[in-house]
């Protein structure tokens, strides 16, 4: 962070940073939200005052909240600055819910829902790619700053901005899995795509595994001259390095710990909230309602966890918190319809009236209700068809201050890969879920303890601060090395 102090940072996402609601009477509330990247960039923006560029989200169909174009950060303070760009509904439409959504997010997941490529929404996507650019360049005060760009919305966005600035220090971090070349070939426009984020000084991804799908994606599909050894690809005389930054949580203060009620008491409050009997043990699940979730998968888990062992009829309870996510798409609203059909069944065989097995609480939860949650639970399960890397599973972690608990993890989440002391498994395999989630229900507490500890100094070291501080290094260490090349 100090390594960059002085210079310009310019952050791109499609969200803001903060949720600016307004309430019923009138007023504005601005609400942080319960994300990472926020946690980890903001320091630096503070130390380098910088422009955070957004999509305002009062755009499109959606009532503005207020419709200031530039608006001081944080709340009351005056760091740094928003930048918003508002899209008409039809740029929403295509290049959010249509390219973005429909397209790249199921081309990379890999969770068996055909991505859709519309030429209409790949329009738009470049536009709004193009429009961020513009902002980028018209927001710069010098003609080096680091630009920090967030995810599968901007692919394109790095090269324009390099064709503009061809000095920034451009970090792209894409959030998402990157797929096999072969997969990712399907995409009629993967060129272009790649072009684009080739554009970065840094290309970053949760694991290296994703790294080694990029570069051999580059291989196939471009003339790019790639250097193993280094992870650097370099391509119309430009390099890109290629590099795995695992993100991670900010972990919990010892202040805000000491404010957590006791797990006995959240257990209290959640039996009673919920009417839960007596006596039962609950497994949780906390996910934005999106099919690469493999919440089916785990409903499957627990109704074959009811057949096999009935001991545990009447005696188990699971609680899955699904907030609303892009709701507008089809695949979405299907989604959501096939977990309540399912979530029926089960509560119809194996349920009571009073006392449903699966509780599902399709709301929104904020970030305290969710750590109240974790701290009540027996278990937490986690089980993604494909996922980038997963915060959930290292909040639940975060959570558990005793030592109490116990997580099944998908191997297919890139938290997998630091956090073997979970009980991973394959989603995909009902029988194999079904047996972890009755040895986590079964497992004493020694065992428990041990393998929390284990996990929680994981996390407590590799949090998001790491994550941002690794990448912010490197591009420190290609900025003095631009210098010194320049000098030459
Ligand atoms: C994933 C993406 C993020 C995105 C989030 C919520 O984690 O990587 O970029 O913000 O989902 O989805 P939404 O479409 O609501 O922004």
């Amino acid at each position: 962070r100090t390594q960059l102090r002085g210079d310009e940072v310019i952050v791109v996402s499609n969200r803001e940073p903060y949720i600016h609601e307004k309430q019923q009477d009138g007023s504005l509330v601005v609400r942080r939200p319960a994300s990472g990247l926020v946690t980890a960039v903001e320091p630096v923006m503070r130390a380098c005052s910088g422009t955070w560029i957004a999509h305002g989200s009062g755009s499109g169909d959606r009532a503005a909240v207020d419709r200031h174009d530039h608006v001081p950060l944080p709340p009351g303070e005056d760091e740094y600055q928003l930048r918003r760009l508002w899209l008409t509904e039809e740029q929403e439409q295509g290049y959010y819910y249509g390219f973005a959504n429909e397209g790249l997010w199921p081309l990379c997941h890999v969770a068996h829902v055909r991505p859709v490529f519309r030429e209409q929404d790949w329009e738009h996507y470049r536009n709004v790619n193009q429009l961020f650019a513009d902002a980028v360049v018209a927001e710069a005060r010098s003609e080096d700053p680091v630009v920090l760009v967030q995810d599968y919305h901007f692919a394109l966005l790095p090269a324009m901005v390099r064709r503009k600035l061809p000095r920034a220090t451009i970090l792209t971090f894409w959030h998402i899995p990157w797929p096999n070349p072969e997969s990712f070939g399907i995409c009629p426009w993967r060129r272009e795509i790649l072009e684009g984020m080739l554009g970065s000084t840094i290309l970053g991804f949760h694991t290296r595994y994703h790294c080694k799908n990029f570069i051999e994606t580059v291989d196939r599909y471009l003339e790019a001259r790639i250097e193993h050894e280094h992870s650097t690809i370099t391509y119309g005389g430009e390099d890109t390095l290629v590099e795995s930054y695992p993100i991670s949580i900010e972990w919990p203060s010892p202040e805000e710990a000491r404010e957590w009620p006791s797990p006995g008491q959240c257990r209290t409050e959640l039996f009673e909230r919920l009417n839960i009997p007596a006596g039962h043990r609950v497994a949780v699940g906390v996910d934005r309602f999106d099919y690469t979730k493999g919440i089916l998968e785990r409903l499957n888990a627990v109704e074959r966890l009811l057949e096999k062992h009935p001991e545990w009829r009447d005696r188990f309870t699971f609680v899955q918190v699904a907030a609303p996510s892009r709701g507008a798409l089809e695949e979405y609203r299907a989604f959501r319809e096939r977990i309540e059909r399912a979530t029926a069944r089960i509560n119809e065989r194996f349920g009571r009236p009073d006392a449903p097995v699966v509780r599902l609480l399709a709301q929104h939860h904020d970030h305290d209700q969710v750590m109240r949650l974790y701290r009540a639970a027996d278990v937490c399960m986690v089980t993604s068809l494909h996922d980038g890397m997963n915060l959930v599973c290292k909040e639940f972690v975060a959570a558990r201050d005793d030592e109490r608990g116990v997580l099944v993890l998908s191997r297919f989440a890139g938290a997998a890969r630091e956090m073997p002391e979970a009980l991973v498994v394959n989603p995909y395999h009902v029988e194999e879920t079904a047996d972890a989630l009755h040895q986590a229900l079964t497992m004493p507490p020694a065992e428990q303890r041990e393998r929390m500890a284990s996990l929680r100094s994981t996390v407590h070291e590799y949090n998001v601060y790491r994550w941002a501080g690794r990448m912010l290094a490197d591009a420190a260490r290609l900025r003095l090395r631009q210098r010194v090349s320049d000098r030459v």
